[in-house]
């Protein structure tokens, strides 16, 4: 499909060209849903390029016609589960940003090891990401995110950095909209990757 992304191999990473022109930074959006964060995202920074990775098929094809029907050429869409893809398919330091919005947050206990947030992924993450590249996190269940928090405080691997709503321009997601209108406030991480690691 158009503005689909398509792995040439999907067991290894992407040669850095084929997500990356000319050295340009490099946003990741994982789990970008309809895609509103995505594409107006793309359009305030033409000089980027992103990539939105989303399971869903109907997700999916929703997005490549929108993507087609904007214009806009620095983005696409990758059909894949984004853990997968951040250890396995994204090369090493070559991301400068890192979007992780309003993902589930498996409130069950029993469903707490299905959270991206852990060790395994701030490792991959920490990997894919240049020096000085920056991961960003947002979601709405108080609870997943200080659970979160103490995670990436024990990982220690990242330096934190403040982050209000006017930090920077930073487009509201369908789900936030959503949330926010339901009275619910938002909950904000932004890490890192220092210089020298
Ligand atoms: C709650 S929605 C949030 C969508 C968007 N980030 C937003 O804030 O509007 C979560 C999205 O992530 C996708 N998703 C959930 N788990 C995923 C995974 N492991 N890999 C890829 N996509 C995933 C879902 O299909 C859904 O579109």
């Amino acid at each position: 499909m158009p503005g689909e992304l398509v792995p040439a191999d999907y067991f290894a990473p992407f040669n850095v060209e084929e997500i990356r022109s000319n050295g340009r930074p490099l946003e990741v959006d994982l789990g970008c849903g309809d895609g509103a964060f995505l594409l107006a995202m793309a359009r305030e920074y033409p000089d980027r390029d992103f990539i939105g990775v989303e399971r869903l098929l109907g997700r999916v094809r929703k997005l490549c016609k929108k993507i087609t029907r904007s214009g806009l050429s620095n983005a696409r869409i990758l059909r894949l589960e984004s853990r997968y893809t951040v250890e396995w398919l994204l090369p090493k330091n070559c991301v400068s940003r890192l979007h992780l919005l309003c993902p589930d947050p498996w409130p069950k206990y029993r469903h707490h090891r299905r959270r991206l947030m852990q060790n395994d992924f701030f490792e991959a993450v920490r990997q894919a990401l240049e020096p000085g590249g920056e991961f960003l996190f947002m979601t709405d269940h108080e609870e997943y995110f200080h659970w979160a928090c103490e995670r990436m405080d024990a990982y220690g691997k990242f330096e934190r950095l403040e982050w209000q709503e006017d930090t920077f321009f930073y487009p509201k997601t369908d789900f936030q909209m959503q949330w926010e209108a339901e009275g619910k406030s938002m909950w904000r991480l932004r890490c890192r990757k220092p210089i020298n690691a």
